[in-house]
């Protein structure tokens, strides 16, 4: 090997390799290429260098006619791109470089002034926040969607009775909808965090140049605006070193997918055949090989697991960028693959969802059986004595632990004691008690704010439909 390196030697870069005699290793080229998986920013690309090649024309940088060149070729590049009829090539690294050569190849000269005033650093920066952000903006409407869902089955499900669990034990009825309401607020907050890391990413990087800035007489606010930024980058290093947006979207794609994944913990334990709580939709069940009584609820489960990948996502970045000295470094190129991943991830575990609850079927009858049993009234017990006999809460909590304990020993539930059994510990009880040990009667009681009695339910719905919709 040592002999005849020349094999494993490819030809100069005609992009940067005035100063080189020989080409790169074929090894470099492996670890150096990110055309792979970069050609997916090239919409951004070209429309980055779109923006840059209409700024250079403006400030008198290049000719017009030059101008003119290359946004016909790159209109161009783009067609062909999306036709499926370009050619990405290794050897010339990346989305920029290919572009760029594909652009020479159609308008020839011309197409060597559009790197004017601009380096691929700034270039790679401002295409990978742009396609962040259109990520985001499809999250956003996946989500809104997701939660559009979820209210329509809030109200629906206003007064449909269900247990409340606390330690994953029946703690005080709650209602179906009001559920679903709870990953509303969680969705809606997931939304806000996108929204923030939407704003805080929205500066233009482009025209840091390399690192420093350019001495031409660019105009960056020209380009932030034509590219829908809210101004640009104020500090050059920064603007190429920053990739702190992509660590932000990763979070906040951690926090949602870790919040879809509860709902998918509780799809895979409510369609199990001991809770029967809900049933899938065919189309969101699968079945197995060896037991034909199965219906698997895989979809949940992988929206469950999904989490691992997207969370691995945002500490592979973190360790990337951590200790990194400024400003640009290859490294960084290392940014790309688990942000795609992530979004493709959680693109994927929203979509699943909102299919999966969209179309679910909700046992009420077995979920109010369940609600009814576990003493799940008792809280509603030691209510009623503290409002009707003035009992002091710790005093109903002991009187009410006393008759959950009869109850228990007698094999029945708190409203099939008689009155007498229940005046034998505590005699101040009248019949009355008994309005209020019924599941129904518990949840249309819990009419405190964001309480969960249906009415309370029905008009958060419509407010979140209001809020989110
Ligand atoms: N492919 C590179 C990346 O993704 C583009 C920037 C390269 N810049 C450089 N100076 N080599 O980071």
């Amino acid at each position: 090997m040592a002999d005849d390196n020349s094999q494993t030697k490819t030809s100069v870069s005609t992009m940067w390799g005035g100063r080189f005699a020989g080409g790169p290793d074929a090894l470099m080229e492996a670890i150096n290429a990110s055309i792979s998986f970069d050609k997916r920013l090239y919409a951004q690309d070209i429309a980055g260098s779109k923006a840059h090649a209409a700024m250079l024309v403006a400030c008198d940088i290049i000719a017009a006619k030059d101008g003119e060149e290359i946004q016909r070729g790159l209109d161009q590049i783009r067609d062909e791109i999306e036709a499926g009829n370009f050619n990405f090539k290794a050897a010339l690294e990346d989305i920029h470089m290919n572009v760029e050569s594909r652009l020479a190849e159609l308008i020839g000269e011309a197409a060597g002034r559009l790197h004017t005033a601009r380096s691929r650093n700034d270039q790679v920066a401002t295409d990978f926040k742009l396609w962040v952000r259109d990520t985001l903006d499809g999250i956003d409407g996946a989500l809104q969607s997701f939660q559009g869902v979820m209210i329509d089955l809030a109200k629906h499900h206003a007064a449909t009775v269900m247990p409340g669990f606390t330690h994953l034990q029946t703690a005080q009825p709650v209602t179906f909808g009001h559920h679903m309401l709870a990953y509303v607020e969680m969705i809606g907050r997931d939304r806000g965090r996108f929204a923030d890391c939407r704003a805080r990413l929205n500066e233009c990087p482009l025209g840091s140049a390399a690192l420093a800035g350019t001495s031409f007489p660019i105009d960056r606010q020209m380009t932030s605006q034509a590219l829908g930024f809210a101004r640009p980058t104020a500090n050059s290093l920064d603007g190429v070193s920053d990739r702190d947006f992509a660590l932000e979207f990763l979070s906040a794609a951690s926090i949602a997918a870790m919040h879809l994944s509860r709902l998918a913990e509780e799809i895979v334990i409510w369609t199990s055949s001991q809770f029967d709580f809900i049933r899938l939709s065919d189309g969101f069940s699968t079945g197995s090989s060896i037991m034909p009584q199965k219906r698997n609820p895989d979809a949940a489960e992988l929206v469950r697991a999904k989490i691992g990948r997207i969370v691995g996502a945002m500490n592979a970045l973190l360790m990337v960028m951590k200790g990194l000295p400024l400003a640009y470094g290859k490294d960084m190129q290392e940014d790309k693959e688990p942000v795609f991943d992530a979004a493709q991830s959680l693109e994927l575990c929203i979509a699943a969802m909102t299919g999966m609850m969209d179309q679910v079927e909700v046992n009420g009858d077995t979920m109010a059986a369940a609600a009814g049993t576990g003493y799940a009234t008792a809280t509603d017990l030691a209510d009623w004595l503290v409002r009707e006999l003035g009992l002091p809460f710790r005093n109903a909590h002991h009187v009410t632990g006393a008759l959950v304990k009869l109850a228990e020993n007698k094999g029945l539930g708190l409203e099939a004691l008689s009155l007498t059994e229940m005046q034998g510990v505590e005699s101040g009880i009248t019949e009355a008690v008994f309005s209020v040990l019924g599941v129904e009667n518990s949840v249309a009681s819990r009419r405190s704010f964001g309480g969960t009695a249906p009415e309370n339910v029905m008009a958060a719905a419509k407010l979140a439909a209001e809020r989110f919709l």
